[in-house]
């Protein structure tokens, strides 16, 4: 039987964050990272363009023999994943996002029923968070907050600069004024674990910032175990391989501030 890589794609570098923890919880598995950091951000992208250019990169996978991709990224989860699942799917290929196993588990951080969702224009305009919380958390009240200049920050390297503390209390103040009482905050955009600690500095000390990377990775976890037809076709070759649709130099340059370690790319063009 042929094995296959499971690929998992982010609009840049975003989605290293994600893999680190995937791989972590299930090192077994032979993975293909695909970031498209020559067209990222995506965040302020319209509908058709980020539909556009996520079918490209799905496409991309599956030519590589991918049967399992994962849209590491909000926007492209958000924007995207819908319709490539409704539209684009050859038999015997699955697409997933980070969204709705996200959406599953984030009702159970808060004990007030206000949760607020951090993420790009993109995200949230889509109100995929709002929808899909409200589906396995009727009684949750979803606060959203679009951050436009954060990815940025993580993207330019400014997270720890005085710029950046009054970019970030300025959004957080916006959030926090639209409901105090609000207990729960989830980091829906792949960079902001990036910005972890600067956030934790001006939300109050009873609020619990979730980031998604574990959740994401445990939710594949339990999704492999209950389709064992797809995970007999992963391969188990413990190996990672990255692309970018950008400088690879430039890739490998950055990579390490979200993936922990030093990595070596191949430039793709899609
Ligand atoms: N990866 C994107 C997300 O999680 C953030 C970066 C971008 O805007 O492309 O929404």
């Amino acid at each position: 039987m042929e094995k296959n890589p499971i690929g998992i794609f982010d609009s840049g570098f975003g989605g290293l964050t994600v893999l680190k923890e995937i791989v972590a919880l299930m090192p077994q598995y032979q993975y293909y990272y695909l970031g498209d950091n020559a067209r990222a951000p995506y965040g302020p992208l319209p509908y058709e363009t980020v539909y556009a250019y996520t079918l490209q990169a799905v496409n991309w996978f599956f030519s590589q023999g991918c049967e399992l991709v994962i849209l590491a990224c909000n926007t492209a989860s958000a924007k995207a994943l819908r319709t490539i699942q409704q539209n684009n799917l050859p038999p015997s290929k699955k697409v997933l996002g980070i969204i709705r196993p996200t959406a599953e588990v984030i009702g159970n951080y808060s004990k007030t029923g206000h949760v607020g969702v951090l993420g790009t224009v993109g995200t949230v305009q889509s109100e995929s968070y709002v929808i899909e919380i409200n589906k396995f958390f009727p009684d949750v009240t979803v606060h959203q907050q679009a951050c436009p200049t954060w990815v940025a920050l993580v993207e330019n390297n400014q997270a720890d600069t005085p710029q950046a503390s009054k970019e970030i209390k300025y959004e957080i103040d916006k959030l926090l004024q639209n409901e105090a009482s609000i207990d729960a905050v989830l980091l829906a955009c792949t960079h902001y674990p990036l910005l972890q600690h600067q956030i934790q500095k001006h939300v109050p000390a009873h609020v619990q910032l979730v980031s998604q990377g574990q959740i994401v990775a445990k939710s594949l976890q339990q999704y492999l175990l209950a389709h064992p037809k797809i995970e007999e076709h992963c391969s188990k070759k413990e190996s990672i391989s990255f692309f970018t649709t950008g400088s690879a130099e430039s890739f490998d340059a950055h990579a390490a501030t979200f993936f922990g370690h030093q990595v070596a790319s191949k430039t793709i063009v899609l």
